[in-house]
Formats: structure tokens, C-alpha cells, sequence
């Protein structure tokens, strides 16, 4: 197969863990003989540095025209500390999101069994949850109207959706749930938000056509708690924009820690993947992040967007089989992990890399 990736590691660790999810889909070019031709940019912090712009012409123009995008990071605690700065490199990601139709985001959260005790909620409790978000990723009080009074003393963001809006992602997260445990929770604050209503009423229209799927609807505060209460009840959870953003990032404690979640954001055309972790910045440079999420993040790429299922179960057998081993990185090592097993970034990778 011959195919182009557009690489983009971003701000902060992006850079570090990337390189690894990279050479992992160059190995598996290798190993499968199919010929992937890799090409890079630059998005965040770091093209605000370079152009002014977090999502430089260039950049995006070379998005539109790859076969998959290997995202890393974006971020600056610069920024972080300051609400009223103008150009923020978030701003790139938002906007490379909306041009090229991402409206959703796949956050499979599976717990490794070896990771069990590296999450800080029970074993018992997390032992065998399988869970996939479908997050609605263009729409919402992302992108709805923000607006600041005169006085800058009052400010808003329109939580806005349409009907449309919905029918695609849930329609995506219907299909899923068939391939899956067949139970779909649709998560909404229908109870006092408008734009909740309309979700709701929108996937109970839909959930008629689906009628070997179990759909049961959840207020997200309700679902924040039933989540690490009982994740195995859970198989595809469909949310919009803001709670699935929350959400995820919850979960991730599911799956032992952030380090180790990929995702991916498909729609019209290419789709887009990336760790679900951001950039930070606290660990830049020192060889500490986890390059499992970037070598995940590149599984499903080969998954979704090429149809490559043996190459890209390769890649989770070759974490699996390292984590199997004992190794860790520092964010998913525990008291009881010995100090020769806790490994950098450089380490974790060529072991993933080597085991392909
Ligand atoms: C994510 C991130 C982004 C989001 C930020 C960096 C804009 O938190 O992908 O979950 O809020 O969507
Ligand atoms: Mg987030």
C-alpha cells in the first residue's frame, strides 16, 4: 500500500512521544512491505513562534491533501497564564478540526490488564472495562458565538447544535456499539440545557431505526460518577463537544493513565490521530513522557483510515508484550515497580519498536 502521513508533533512532549509513534508505522511499513511516506508540519505553540499563526496555510494545505494525519501535542504554559493573549495554539487545533471535518472523536478506553494497579481506582472495580467515547468534536461552546461585553465585565459562548450536528456522530456511534456490546449510553444534560434537548429527542429519534442496540441516556453529572463507580457498565458512550472533553480525560484513569490513550478524529475525509494527553510541559525534555499513546494513536490510524487491522493489531501486541514483560514508564510504573524496570521515553519506544 502506498500512503502519505502528514506528521505534526506540536508543543511541548508532542515532539518527544511522536518521533516514536512515527518510527513505529515506518516499521511497520517495513515489516508488511508497504510504502508510507512521511511529511511534517508545524502547528501551536511552536508555529506561533514561527509564522504568528498556530495553523500556518501551509499546514493545513498539506492536511487537506495527506492520507492520515500523526498528531502530538498542543500547548504553552505561557498562554495558560494568560486568558487575554489573542493568538493561543489551541486556536490551531480548533480550527484544523473544524476545516477538515472531524466532527468525531474516538476515545477507545481499554485497560491493559497488566495496568491494573497503576490506576488509582480499584482493580476490582476496573477489571474488565471496555469502553468507547464518541465525542462530538466541531460543534458546541467550542464554536458557538463568544462574545464580551464593552465593559468586559461580562462574557459568553453559545452552546450550540444543530440537528445534523448529531445525526453523524450518533449514526457513527450506533454502528460502533453493533461491532461492540450492543449498549449505547448517550450522555446530556436534558434536565436544564436546550441544546440537550434537542440531542436527546435526536438520538431517541435515531435509536428507533437501531433496535438491537440497548440506548439508555445519562445527565453527564450523573455519568462523571457512574464512571469511575462502574465502568463495565458502559460500552460506547456518545457525548457532545465540552462533556466529552471532561469525560475522556476521567477515564483515562481507567485505562492506568493518560500516557497511555489514543484517539482518533475522523468526518469527511482524512482522519486525524493523537494521544489524548497534552503537552505537558512540566516534563519537556526529560525523557519521561509515554510513547505508548503516540505508538496507539498510530494503530488506529493504520485501523481507521487504511483498513490495515493486522498491521495495526500488531502494534497494540507489541505494547501489550512490553507491558507484559514489566516495563513501564514513570506514569504507569507503581511502589511496587522495581527502578530497573521504570523506563525513559527512548527506552519504552526502541522496546516497542523492537518487538514489532
Ligand atoms: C483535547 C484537548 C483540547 C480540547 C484542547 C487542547 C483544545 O483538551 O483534545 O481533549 O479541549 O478539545
Ligand atoms: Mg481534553
Amino acid at each position: 500500500m502506498n500512503k502519505n502521513i502528514l506528521v505534526i508533533p506540536g508543543d511541548g512532549i508532542g515532539q518527544e512521544v511522536t518521533t516514536w509513534g512515527q518510527k513505529a508505522l515506518a516499521k511497520i511499513a517495513d515489516k508488511y512491505h508497504h510504502n508510507f511516506t512521511f511529511d511534517i508540519a508545524l502547528m501551536g505553540h511552536e508555529a506561533i513562534e514561527a509564522t504568528g499563526n498556530p495553523l500556518p496555510d501551509e499546514t493545513l494545505a498539506k492536511a487537506k491533501a495527506t492520507d492520515a494525519i500523526l498528531f502530538g501535542a498542543i500547548g504553552h504554559i505561557k498562554y495558560d497564564n494568560d486568558p487575554s493573549a489573542k493568538v493561543r495554539p489551541e486556536q490551531g487545533l480548533l480550527k484544523i478540526r473544524k476545516e477538515l471535518g472531524l466532527y468525531a472523536n474516538l476515545r477507545p478506553i481499554k485497560l491493559f490488564d497488566e495496568l491494573l494497579e497503576a490506576s488509582s481506582i480499584k482493580p476490582e472495580i476496573l477489571k474488565g472495562s471496555d469502553i468507547l467515547f464518541f465525542r462530538e468534536l466541531t460543534g458546541d461552546v467550542y464554536f458557538g458565538e463568544k462574545k464580551r461585553s464593552e465593559d468586559r465585565k461580562t462574557a459568553s459562548d453559545l452552546m450550540i447544535y444543530s440537528t445534523y450536528e448529531v445525526e453523524r456522530i450518533a449514526e457513527k456511534a450506533f454502528l460502533a456499539a453493533r461491532t461492540r456490546r450492543k449498549k449505547l449510553c448517550s450522555v446530556d444534560k436534558a434536565n436544564v440545557l436546550e441544546s440537550s434537548r434537542l440531542w436527546r429527542e435526536v438520538v431517541q429519534e435515531m435509536a428507533k431505526k437501531y433496535t438491537d442496540i440497548e440506548v439508555e441516556h445519562m445527565f453527564i453529572d450523573n455519568a462523571a460518577m457512574q464512571l469511575i463507580k462502574d465502568p463495565k457498565r458502559f460500552d460506547v458512550v456518545l457525548t457532545a463537544n465540552l462533556f466529552g472533553d471532561i469525560l475522556t480525560d476521567e477515564a483515562s484513569q481507567i485505562a492506568g493513565s493518560m500516557g497511555m490513550l489514543a484517539s482518533a478524529s475522523i468526518g469527511d475525509k482524512v482522519g486525524f490521530y493523537e494521544p489524548i494527553h497534552g503537552s505537558a510541559h512540566d516534563i519537556v525534555g526529560k525523557n519521561l513522557a509515554n510513547p505508548l499513546a503516540s505508538i496507539l494513536s498510530a494503530s488506529l490510524l493504520l485501523d481507521i483510515s487504511f483498513g490495515l487491522k493486522t498491521e495495526a493489531d500488531n502494534l497494540i501486541a507489541a505494547v501489550e508484550q512490553v507491558l507484559k514483560q514489566g516495563f513501564r514508564t514513570k506514569d504507569i510504573a507503581n511502589a511496587k515497580t522495581e527502578a530497573s524496570m521504570i523506563l525513559g521515553t527512548k527506552e519504552m519506544g526502541q522496546k516497542v519498536i523492537d518487538l514489532i
